[in-house]
């Protein structure tokens, strides 16, 4: 049985992750931040005896990842063949993502900066030892398409698209001394498509119904995406139909 780390699972994709996993009977370490919100991996655990892990961490609390990853170290019984980190914030209460340079706030930019750039990057120094003893092991972060500069041609939302920005540029960068180090981690960023998740849901209406995709269609996608790539060249930014975006 393949072991995973699904991080950001309580809720969304991260969820669906951990469902889509346990379905392919892979053996599932699963991350959440306050046990008020393991309702729906209390639930799975208990349909999946022995096969699903919760794991406490904060992806803004470096010392707490690396607690949680000692912890996961001391109990695992093989490597880990993919982590999968599905941890993002675009809004949270009265802050929405900007529509102008007026509503930028440097608490804001700090927090998404913190939660969807860093956040990722402390957790791979720290949980890599832990995924390079596979012969193919995988690191993904879902980043977004908003993230990409290139293709940047609507403007807005500062602080998610910069976050997504850097968190590209952070995964680059690990790749190309990871794969001197470890060349048999690869580590992609991955765009997953609109989906309907708490994260999209006050901007969805705007979207197509068929560009709207339901969690399992993403996950379902997103797990083709990695499989097809398993192996292949690390450092890369996939969409979830496996196509290349620009930077
Ligand atoms: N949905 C979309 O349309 C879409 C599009 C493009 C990219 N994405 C990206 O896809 C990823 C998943 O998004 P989603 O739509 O599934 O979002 P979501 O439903 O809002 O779920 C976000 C997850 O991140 C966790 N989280 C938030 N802050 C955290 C922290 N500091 N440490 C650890 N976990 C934390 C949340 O845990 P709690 O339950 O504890 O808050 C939750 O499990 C994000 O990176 C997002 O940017 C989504």
């Amino acid at each position: 049985m393949a072991t995973a780390l699904v991080v950001g699972a309580t809720r969304g994709i991260g969820l669906g992750f951990v469902r889509a996993l346990l379905q392919r009977d892979w053996n599932v370490y699963a991350s959440y931040r306050q046990p008020d919100s393991l309702g729906a991996l209390d639930e799975l655990a208990a349909g999946h005896p022995g096969q699903l892990h919760r794991v406490m961490l904060d992806l803004t609390d470096e010392a707490g990842v690396a607690a949680a990853v000692a912890k996961m170290e001391a109990q695992l019984l093989e490597p880990l063949e993919l982590a999968v980190c599905c941890v993002g914030v675009l809004h949270q209460g009265e802050q929405g993502p900007e529509k102008s340079l007026s509503q930028l706030s440097g608490d804001w930019f700090g927090h998404s900066m913190s939660v969807n750039a860093l956040g990722p990057l402390l957790l791979l120094k720290h949980l890599h030892p832990l995924l390079v003893h596979h012969t193919s092991s995988q690191f993904a972060v879902i980043s977004a398409r908003v993230g990409s500069i290139a293709e940047n041609e609507l403007g807005g939302w500062y602080s998610y698209r910069a976050s997504k920005a850097a968190l590209n540029m952070l995964m680059k960068t690990a790749s190309i001394e990871m794969r001197r180090r470890f060349p048999h981690l690869q580590l992609l960023c991955l765009h997953p498509g609109t989906t309907a998740t708490e994260l999209s849901a006050p901007f969805s209406k705007r979207v197509a119904p068929e560009k709207l995709f339901s969690v399992e269609r993403t996950v379902r996608q997103l797990l083709q995406v990695l499989e097809e790539n398993r192996g292949g060249p690390s450092g890369r930014f996939l969409s979830w139909d496996g196509s290349e975006l620009p930077w």
